[in-house]
């Protein structure tokens, strides 16, 4: 067994390189060549992306796609997106162009309230507790007035300090449940250090508190953490289009296919089975979108498949309706997104999809992100319920299984055509792949 290793992180990365590859690879030589091949040539570049976090050996590339002919509320965008998965990109830029042709999208943010909590015991008086919650709240918001400050000058700051009596989850477990607007910022940094200084302050105020008894003194703070379900900062976003005008599918009238999307949603909220899938693919147009803008994917993630479960049962982010002749599709999720602070200055291709974007505020980001889920989940129920996703998926994936087989730029491009109007399989390629190879 490989022994453990002390003081990892202050080596250096030419030692750290030598360290994993002797231990953990077979082929070290290569190892290091591969971790290096990744490096950037512009050295200051390098050095960026190694501060970004600890122990950095190279980098992890993803393609960056863009997804064009998005008409959001009247403006058109090309959606940025950082995504490996074939099929994702092409499949946003059809399910964009056709509805550009039906209207475009309408989106709407439905608020923008994020929370935090400071978790803690307290075992005495409820009364007590409220009353002193009340009273220190002023010295709550004058003590976190210097972190504040600047997040007041662009609007926004705290919006509430609650106290929360929660003993029929726990026993003595009360919260102090904060609400906090952040404007362009996703804002974790400000809420955790205001609710650290919350935490603070309660502590210190309660061992003075006269009122309080001695085991009353001793409020235990267990954490103090912003919430990543922000069920209050929620974005909705739509299209709709006459019945008649879903007349795009060869083998479907146009009413049918209205009704089996329809259909679809419903099996998704009727099926968590199918459900966890649906928004699955929905969070391929999300993820990609707030991956190429420097957002915390891992946190949007959480966040609505939270929401996703809110009534009780994970259901659908999604609604589909036919109403007097209209189909209606639409998404409702909620979107913590920054447009400033975090990675948005640092990382030169966070700022270059900022600007493919116009440089939109989090509320316009929070809108195309929305926008880029619903029309992903278009896109994959559009395939589901016609000619079923593989045709599309596998299309997209013959590239990758070319690159798997080695093949010369000329045999790519005639497999490319060969398999235009195929079917395709690993198989299918690869023994096409025999029958044009010279010799055979
Ligand atoms: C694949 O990444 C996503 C889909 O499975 C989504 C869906 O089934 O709705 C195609």
């Amino acid at each position: 067994m490989t022994p453990p290793i002390e003081g990892f992180s202050r080596m250096t990365k030419e030692e750290k390189i030598e360290w994993i590859a002797a231990r953990y690879t077979d082929n070290s030589e290569e190892t290091k060549k591969i971790l290096k091949r990744y490096w950037h040539a512009d050295a200051k570049l390098q050095q960026l992306h190694d501060e970004f976090i600890e122990n950095t050996i190279s980098n992890y590339y993803l393609p960056l796609g863009v997804a064009p002919n998005f008409l959001i509320n009247g403006k058109l965008y090309a959606i940025p997106m950082a995504i490996e998965e074939s099929s994702v990109v092409a499949a946003a830029s059809k399910a964009a162009k056709f509805w550009l042709e039906r209207g475009g999208f309408k989106a709407r943010v439905l608020g923008t309230e994020k929370t935090g909590q400071v978790h803690f015991i307290y075992k005495g008086d409820v009364d007590k507790l409220r009353k002193f919650i009340k009273q220190i709240t002023p010295i709550l918001l004058a003590e976190v007035r210097e972190l504040a400050i600047n997040m007041e000058k662009r609007g926004g700051g705290i919006s509430s300090v609650n106290l929360r009596d929660r003993r029929v989850a726990m026993d003595h477990y009360f919260q102090l449940h904060c609400t906090f607007e952040t404007i362009d910022a996703m804002g974790a940094n400000f809420i955790n250090s205001c609710l650290e200084q919350f935490a603070q302050t309660m502590r210190r105020e309660a061992r003075s508190y006269e009122a309080f008894s001695d085991e009353e003194k001793e409020i235990d703070i267990i954490m103090s953490i912003l919430s990543n379900y922000v069920p209050g900062c929620l974005v909705k976003a739509e299209v709709q289009c006459p019945v008649e005008a879903l007349n795009e599918e060869k083998d479907m009238a146009p009413l049918e296919f209205a009704r089996k999307i329809v259909r679809a949603v419903a099996i998704a909220n009727a099926e968590p089975y199918r459900a966890v899938t649906h928004n699955k693919g929905i969070m391929n147009g999300v993820d990609a979108v707030v991956l190429a803008t420097g957002n915390d994917f891992r946190a949007v993630e959480a966040g609505v498949h939270a929401y996703a479960a809110k009534d009780g049962n994970y259901g659908s982010l999604t609604h589909a309706r036919i109403e007097d002749g209209i189909f209606h599709f639409s998404i409702e999720l909620p979107l913590a997104l920054g447009t400033v602070g975090g990675l948005t200055r640092l990382h030169p291709m966070v700022q270059l999809s900022l600007d493919i974007l116009q440089n939109p505020t989090a509320r316009e980001l929070m809108q195309i992100v929305a926008v880029a889920g619903l029309a992903q989940n278009f896109a994959a129920l559009r395939s589901l319920v016609t000619t079923g996703i593989q045709q599309g998926h596998m299309k997209m994936h013959l590239l990758n299984i070319l690159n798997l087989m080695n093949v010369s730029q000329n045999e790519k491009d005639t497999l490319i055509q060969e398999f235009s109007d195929k079917p395709v399989s690993f198989r299918a390629v690869a023994s096409a792949l025999e029958r044009i190879r010279p010799g055979k």
